[in-house]
């Protein structure tokens, strides 16, 4: 038994598509959440830069006595080596491989397709982790930057024509493909289901890291004993490293109820 919180970060509010399901498959754990909403979007930048942050924010997560770390970011977790959870010294899990099994899982016609930030795409992560898991699998992926923006924004309505027009042009390389399985690789995406489900139809698995990595988190603190003892509910803190009140809003829309845990700014770096 463990009773030490868990740790998520993300770049902004796409990593609570990882805690609301965490929260429902775990409600006894404490969760802190990190959003470098200082620093968002991290897909667009540089492999380095995007290294050098997800240490910082993981360090951060570290210095608050977390049992276990969860980049809840597509983007952090395509440039993190294998080898992530040794230095960072407690159980450590990205996105990729949650998603990447769930995908597999699920495809019958053995093409799946991935969207995500520039970086995750031009990386190619979820296409390693898919075939190390199946080589015959056809992965097709394409980039979609104005999708972060937009979320962090507040643009998640399907019927919003700005969204649609946008999600129209970068699912339209789908079409044709055979793919039956679509990664929504960038966490910040699954805000973006209605719109990407109207336009590929029920035939297509969508397929959410977030929720995957709860899962997978939660087995994993099953399986290696070290979930709480605690038979009340967890709490949640949430730190940022720009605005509490556009965190709390934003926040407050996805998880749908108020935010009134306490929100707290910090400066990384
Ligand atoms: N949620 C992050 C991801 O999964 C957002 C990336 C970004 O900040 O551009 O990739």
């Amino acid at each position: 038994m463990d009773d030490r919180p868990i740790g998520v970060f993300d770049s902004g509010i796409g990593g609570l598509t990882a805690v609301k399901e965490l929260i429902r498959l775990l409600p006894h754990e404490d969760i802190i959440y990190f959003g470098d909403t200082g620093r968002v979007p991290y897909g667009t930048r540089g492999n380095e830069t995007i290294l050098k942050y997800a240490r910082q924010d993981t360090d951060f997560l570290l210095s608050q006595n977390v049992k276990l770390v969860t980049a809840a970011c597509g983007t952090a977790s395509s440039v993190l080596p294998g080898s992530f959870a040794e230095e960072c010294g407690v159980p450590f899990t990205g996105v990729i491989v949650p998603a990447a099994q769930a995908a597999c899982a699920t495809t019958r016609t053995g093409v799946i397709g991935v969207i995500g930030t520039p970086a995750t795409i031009k990386n190619r992560a979820y296409g390693k982790a898919i075939r190390n898991i199946d080589p015959s699998v056809t992965v097709i992926g394409n980039p979609c930057p104005l999708f972060v923006p937009l979320v962090e924004n507040g643009y998640t309505e399907k019927d919003n024509p700005v969204i649609r027009m946008v999600a129209e042009e970068y699912l339209a390389p789908f079409a044709g493909t055979g793919m039956d399985t679509l990664i929504l690789g960038c966490t910040h995406y699954p805000l973006l289901k209605g719109v990407i489900r109207e336009i590929l139809g029920d035939e297509v698995t969508l397929v959410d890291p977030g929720a995957e990595t709860a899962r997978y988190v939660a087995n994993l603190l099953t399986g290696r004993r070290l979930l709480s003892s605690r038979h009340t509910p967890g709490t949640l803190r949430f730190y940022v490293s720009d605005s509490t009140e556009n965190f709390s809003e934003n926040a407050g829309r996805f998880l749908q109820r108020n935010i009134t845990e306490a929100v707290e700014r910090i400066e990384l770096g």
